[in-house]
């Protein structure tokens, strides 16, 4: 990690040590200022000390240990279960979603003053509706590391949106249901609210939770959202376009880019206005890891609400609808209705 303050601070048992967890190398702002998006490196820049490091992989451990500081005391062990209660502020879970549930009920033993997991939620809407139940009865904080939310540049992109000006709305992905289609229905239920109905398109490749199937949302209010589902193409794809009232606003290159077009009258023909881009300044990678760390601390800190980050509830209105999407795919593209959200 280059950039990275290391000072002392509310202390990190972190979990999983791949790709999200240690690996995932920072990328730089066009202004030359890093984005960090990995757990390693965020909770250092955020301030705070990784004391625990977690992970079946001898090999992963000693790597995330080479770049935590030599006079951090530091337990180094296979499973969450190994760790001492009380050895830590927050436990982060960056491992695959099966047997989540196992691990966080190793996490809560752990008591520690909140949990943060990586995205989705679980495997199956069963096994996160138990997450769900354990993380109330144990009535400790668990976050989901939707990591779009504390983004900067998706949070003012998000403050210039005006919801209710919004016509339809249409997502892009590629990467899986449980990849981007999950980030991006997030997104869709943060912004426009609960969703009352899904229905899969019949183009939908059914019965595969890794694939990539397009289906539409009907929100409680009446917005319809659809979400393309793009696998077959040689580039990354999450993007969204947004049709208000007199605006066109979204982002390409996996957010990245943000656009805004503005209504023009008479623009090429009388009679018809147009659409005309207004300049939204410099591309900015998401991150938001380090963003959802400064938050988190200060939660614990204050003994205040995070609402900045996704509770485990709305990760958990997340999977219902993933849920859903498979369900309609299956049932041949049935309209698949969702009841009332859990964290509404
Ligand atoms: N928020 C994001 O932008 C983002 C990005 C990438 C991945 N993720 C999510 O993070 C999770 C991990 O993905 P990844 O790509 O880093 O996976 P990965 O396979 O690269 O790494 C997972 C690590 O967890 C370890 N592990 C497995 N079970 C464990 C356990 N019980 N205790 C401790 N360690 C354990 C594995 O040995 C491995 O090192 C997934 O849920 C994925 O969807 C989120």
């Amino acid at each position: 990690m280059s950039g990275a303050s290391i000072q002392p601070g509310p202390t990190v048992a972190l979990a999983g040590l791949g790709r999200v967890g240690a690996h995932a190398p920072a990328v730089s702002l066009p202004d030359g200022r890093p984005v960090f998006r990995n757990h390693l490196d965020a909770v250092q820049v955020a301030g705070g000390r990784v004391v625990s490091l977690v992970d079946p992989s001898a090999e992963r451990r000693k790597e995330a240990r080479s770049r935590l500081p030599e006079c951090a005391i530091i337990s180094e062990v296979a499973t969450i279960a190994e760790l001492k209660p009380g050895g830590a502020d927050i436990v982060t879970l960056a491992t695959p979603p099966y047997e989540r549930l196992d691990a966080l009920r190793s996490a809560l033993a752990l008591r520690p003053k909140a949990i943060l997991l990586e995205k989705p939620l679980s495997d199956g809407v069963a096994s996160g509706a138990e997450l769900v139940r354990a993380a109330s009865a144990a009535s400790v904080p668990v976050f989901v590391a939707y990591n779009r939310r504390t983004d900067p540049g998706m949070r003012a992109f998000v403050d210039g949106l005006a919801v209710e000006d919004v016509r339809r709305a249409v997502f892009y992905y590629g990467s899986g249901l449980t990849n981007y289609a999950s980030h991006a229905v997030d997104s869709l239920l943060a912004w426009f609210g609960p969703v009352r109905s899904v229905q899969a398109m019949p183009d939908g490749h059914s019965g595969s939770d890794r694939g990539c199937i397009s289906f539409n949302c009907i929100t409680e209010s009446g917005l319809t959202v659809h979400l393309i589902g793009l696998p077959d193409v040689n580039y990354d794809v999450f993007e969204a376009d947004i049709f208000l009232a007199d605006a066109r606003v979204g982002y390409r290159n996996n957010g990245a880019e943000k656009f805004r077009y503005e209504a023009r009258g008479d623009l090429y023909y009388p009679g018809y206005p147009g659409l005309v881009e207004v300049p939204q300044g410099m591309a900015r990678p998401v991150g938001g890891f380090v963003e959802m760390y400064r938050a988190l601390f200060a939660a614990i800190e204050s003994g205040a609400p995070a609402p900045l980050l996704c509770t485990v509830a709305q990760a958990f209105d997340v999977q219902r609808v993933i849920d859903a999407v498979v369900r309609s795919a299956k049932g041949g593209g049935c309209i698949v209705a969702l009841g009332p959200a859990s964290s509404h």
